[in-house]
């Protein structure tokens, strides 16, 4: 109880809400930390965030391998996770396909940038290991398609690292939106954070320990630019899709989650930045417009107080979450917190037969739980996909300047500048890193 309170008081979410949802996943956390068959896993991608995930995994399951182009990463986080995985360093490989020829592997952890993320998901796939594998699931819309078939097609679990559905304060805000706490929902409103703006960029030599073709895989290869690589790779079109598709991939996801929508309809949107030539080549400040078939509308826009192009700070004066705004009232909510018109609306509990929504309070864990059930996750392949689409959507419609419309059911883009606007939906991949390469 004690613990309880201390996360209501934390969280913002009323002391009834956080009763129930511990009560409903207890049983199921407590399974998978059963020290008996613990799952083994392989880290590809060791990198800021997937160290970070491998670390977190490690209560549930045990680390075998750590993959990574770079050497020096896959020793360093090598290294650093031993202490945890019992004292065990796990073996370190260069090629991912190796790894995924191992049969005493059963789940693959994939940090890899997001030009990545197929490809490997895909062979992981095909080779029968689970996957908890990093956002936005997909560099297009096309590899979200061939990756929900195969996933399927081959029976893993995927869970898919949009871990604000594991949090009690999205889900709380997505049940109230659902059961008319704030009337009939008219809006969704998405700050996203400003992304950078920098260059141009110098290229160098290739660092010692990074194999730099294979880190470009199946993008067009270019001379090394530090910029280009590490971290910073997100500012690239080839290799990800700036902020609408890194922050993007949270709060749309929480967006479709309120609303459990299908695909938009019409989008349009406007850079209110623009990349410096020979500089990072995503937006980093933009606005969007995605309209649904029940006329629910979202807006999405960057926030940057520092902005050269003025000041654009949310409402809250925050620089990132999400606005749900109904006939009655409105609901704000982010990774700090989460607010109201009135904070009353959240006092009274929901009543039985209200819609309730999947709960997880652990998103690693979750994915554990699904390894030992075959059950899904709270992100499986679907949903990562639905939610990548929709900022792959926004980012194509700031490619092109085009107002555009969507067709979720065939997914591609009909009507004017269809031609364009299906242009982006597949990328050409470089050679060997096709889908060749993990046949
Ligand atoms: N869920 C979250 O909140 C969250 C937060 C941060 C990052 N991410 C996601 O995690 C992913 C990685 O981001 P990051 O910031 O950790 O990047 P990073 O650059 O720190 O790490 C990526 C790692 O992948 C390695 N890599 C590249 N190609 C590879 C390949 N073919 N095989 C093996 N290793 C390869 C790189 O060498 C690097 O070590 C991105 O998709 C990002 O969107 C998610």
């Amino acid at each position: 109880m004690r613990q309880m309170s201390a996360i209501a008081a934390s969280t913002g979410v009323p002391l009834w809400y956080v009763d129930r949802a511990f009560a409903q996943s207890a049983d199921a956390v407590k399974a998978v930390t059963s020290p008996n068959g613990r799952p083994r896993m392989a880290l590809i991608g060791a990198g800021g965030m997937g160290t970070g995930d491998a670390r977190n995994a490690l209560n549930f399951a045990d680390l075998v391998a750590v993959c990574d182009v770079d050497d020096n990463h896959a020793e360093k986080a090598a290294n650093r996770l031993t202490e945890k995985n019992k004292g065990r360093k796990p073996e370190k490989y260069s090629d991912f396909r190796k790894v995924l020829e191992r049969d005493d592997i059963d789940v693959i952890i994939n940090g890899t940038p997001d030009h990545w993320h197929t490809l490997i998901n895909i062979g992981a796939a095909k080779a029968k290991k689970d996957i908890y594998s990093e956002k936005p699931l997909t560099l297009t819309i096309d590899e979200g398609k061939r990756l929900v078939k195969t996933v399927r097609d081959n029976k893993v679990i995927l869970q898919t690292g949009t871990q604000q559905r594991s949090s009690q304060r999205f889900r709380m805000a997505c049940e109230m939106v659902r059961n008319g706490r704030i009337g009939e929902l008219k809006e969704v409103n998405v700050w996203l954070p400003a992304g950078v703006r920098g260059g141009p960029f110098e290229s160098k030599p290739i660092p010692e320990g990074l194999n730099w073709d294979y880190w470009q895989g199946s993008a067009k290869a270019y001379d090394y630019v530090p910029e280009r690589c590490h971290r910073t790779f997100r500012n690239w079109w080839d290799y990800s899709g700036g902020t609408m598709t890194d922050w993007g991939a949270h709060h749309m996801d929480i967006g479709y989650w309120a609303v459990g929508l299908k695909a938009p309809v019409k989008v349009e949107g406007t850079p209110t930045a623009l990349p410096i030539p020979g500089g990072y080549t995503t937006f980093s400040e933009y606005e969007c417009r995605f309209e649904f078939e029940n006329g629910v509308i979202y807006n999405v826009r960057t926030t940057a107080d520092d902005s050269p192009f003025g000041a654009t700070i949310n409402p809250e004066g925050q620089r990132n979450g999400i606005r749900f705004k109904g006939t009655e009232g409105w609901i704000w909510v982010n990774r700090d917190e989460i607010n109201a018109h009135d904070r009353g609306i959240f006092r009274e509990e929901l009543p039985e037969d209200a819609e309730r929504l999947y709960v997880s309070n652990d998103h690693r864990g979750n994915f554990f739980e699904s390894v030992i059930s075959r059950k899904d996750p709270i992100c499986p392949v679907e949903v990562g996909h639905r939610s990548a689409t929709v900022c792959h959507l926004g980012a194509i419609a700031l490619r092109t300047g085009k107002k555009l419309q969507w067709d979720g059911e065939k997914e591609f883009f009909v009507g004017d500048h269809a031609e364009e606007g299906n242009s982006y939906v597949e990328r050409e991949m470089r050679k060997p890193y096709d889908y060749s390469f993990v046949s």
